[in-house]
């Protein structure tokens, strides 16, 4: 049985086989329309959520099963103090595989420990997004046409930035990436990534501006600075507004610059870039159901 708690638990020919499923559904959605019919999927959601939740339930139901499951944790048991290992055990009889987000760091490690179904890590506190970044190299090789061979800046929120720290990870194991780190410097990647960039000989710089950069990129992965990960609401306020991507950035990037962000978007990126083609992040939502859904064949080992 596998589960998927880091982007690293599949090779990246495993990746490659997953987005070329992922591009069939996405062509050809009614021959999957009903391959997973009769089985579960359980979303136990401890932090809130929209895209990760919803799209996991959506691609569940576009292949004709079914799924169960809480929101928050005060409507599970977690609020009487039970433990996620128990809820897990029990859940493995009540569905045939599992979506966990929670905000604590390796939540979704333990669970997989004592489960008897696939468990999925759907974001474990500031430590890994597994999913998102399954979406996002799918977003990028379906746009880009390729995974390498470009320059990407990621900007914002990065020391507590799961997608970010996923995206790192997944995309040091590709040719030719070039990374720009834009923070600022309370908010920059963290030292366990910086060793596993310079570990891997990865071309890296750290900056704190926006503008001297973005003319450099051939993506740019926006990131919202995250309210619920500061001990301290003053320090917060402080670096909330720290980058605003508007559209006079936008005239000083490249023509085909792609915009990405896991989203939600709170402040960071104007409105009024949005019909920018280059910003892909809404196009960027839906690639998640499908690579979901992919996700989702490949854990439960049905063949189509
Ligand atoms: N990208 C993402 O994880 O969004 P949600 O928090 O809405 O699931």
């Amino acid at each position: 049985m596998r589960h998927l708690i880091s982007p690293l638990d599949f090779t990246v020919e495993e990746l490659d086989d997953l987005f070329k499923v992922a591009k069939d559904i996405e062509n050809n959605p009614k021959k999957y329309a009903k391959v997973c019919d009769g089985m579960k999927l359980a979303t136990l959601f401890y932090e809130p959520s929209t895209r990760t939740r919803l799209s996991f339930e959506a691609a569940m139901m576009n292949l004709g099963g079914n799924v169960l499951g809480f929101s928050e944790a005060t409507s599970s048991s977690a609020a009487k103090g039970e433990s996620v290992s128990d809820t897990i055990r029990v859940i493995s009889s009540y569905a045939d595989i599992a979506a966990i987000r929670h905000p604590k760091e390796g939540a979704a490690l333990v669970a997989s420990s004592k489960s008897e179904i696939p468990v999925i890590n759907a974001g474990d506190g500031g430590h890994q997004h597994p999913t998102q970044t399954l979406t996002d190299l799918l977003t990028i090789k379906n746009l880009k046409g390729k995974l390498g061979g470009f320059t990407i800046g990621l900007c914002g929120d990065l020391k507590f930035g799961r997608t970010v720290h996923s995206l790192i990870n997944a995309l040091l194991r590709y040719d030719d990436v070039k990374f720009v780190f834009i923070s600022p410097k309370e908010l920059c990647v963290p030292d366990y990534i910086i060793k596993e960039l310079d570990n891997a000989n990865a071309e890296y710089k750290e900056v704190t501006k926006l503008e001297e950069s973005i003319g450099d990129l051939d993506l740019l992965y926006m990131t919202r600075v995250q309210r619920e990960r500061f001990f301290n609401e003053e320090d917060y306020i402080r670096l909330k507004d720290s980058f605003v991507l508007t559209k006079d950035k936008m005239q000083m990037a490249k023509d085909d610059m792609l915009v990405l962000h896991p989203l939600p978007r709170v402040n960071e990126i104007s409105v009024n870039v949005d019909d920018d083609p280059r910003a892909v992040y809404f196009k960027q939502a839906k690639y998640g159901v499908y690579v979901r859904m992919a996700l989702i064949l490949k854990l439960l080992e049905v063949e189509v």
